[in-house]
């Protein structure tokens, strides 16, 4: 995906929050799996800028937002081939897992990921900040979701218009 672009055009002050973040090859290395219609990283990016700008306008913890939310799917690994039947109720945890073997997490944090599910996963969220970063996932998750949708609905159109206008062209030949 276009994530050397997406990351240039980071807010300063959040690239520095989730700087140590962003320089570890496996946050970067999300990019290579597919989420949506983009890819896990660019997709965590989308909901962390989001969410770290409303915490910070709500008065929460916005520098754990932002750390807790880039991190929320940081479970490595391509959801659609199955490697993990239990993907939507279980990639929380791994994504914990997987971020507590490599950073240093706060509480909220830690909560941010592991509740970021609720109500397909569990547990509930413990912190306001849990909330509204699970809030804001699901928000651009639909948005992502809906423009995949109407990109394969445009593609299915064009599919079709170029075959109804071969025929009409071998039908005045
Ligand atoms: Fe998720
Ligand atoms: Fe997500």
């Amino acid at each position: 995906m276009d994530y050397p672009r997406y990351l240039n055009d980071l807010d300063p002050v959040y690239a520095a929050v989730v700087a140590t973040l962003l320089e570890h090859a496996d946050v970067r290395g999300m990019d290579g799996f597919r989420h949506h219609d983009r890819t896990a990283l660019t997709h965590s990016i989308g909901v962390s800028t989001r969410a770290w700008a409303l915490a910070r306008r709500l008065g929460l913890d916005a520098e754990s937002v932002a750390r807790g939310a880039l991190l929320h799917d940081f479970f490595l690994y391509d959801w659609r081939d199955g490697t993990n039947p239990r993907h939507p109720t279980g990639h929380a945890r791994v994504a914990l897992a997987n971020a507590r073997a490599r950073f240093e997490l706060n509480p909220v944090e830690e909560d941010i990921i592991v509740s970021h599910m609720w109500p397909i996963g569990k547990p509930f969220y413990s912190y306001s900040e849990s909330a509204l970063v699970s809030l804001v996932d699901k928000y651009v998750s639909t948005m992502e979701v809906a423009l995949l949708f109407v990109r394969t609905l445009r593609s299915f159109g064009y599919a079709v218009a170029q075959r109804l206008k071969a025929r009409l062209i071998a039908s005045r030949a």
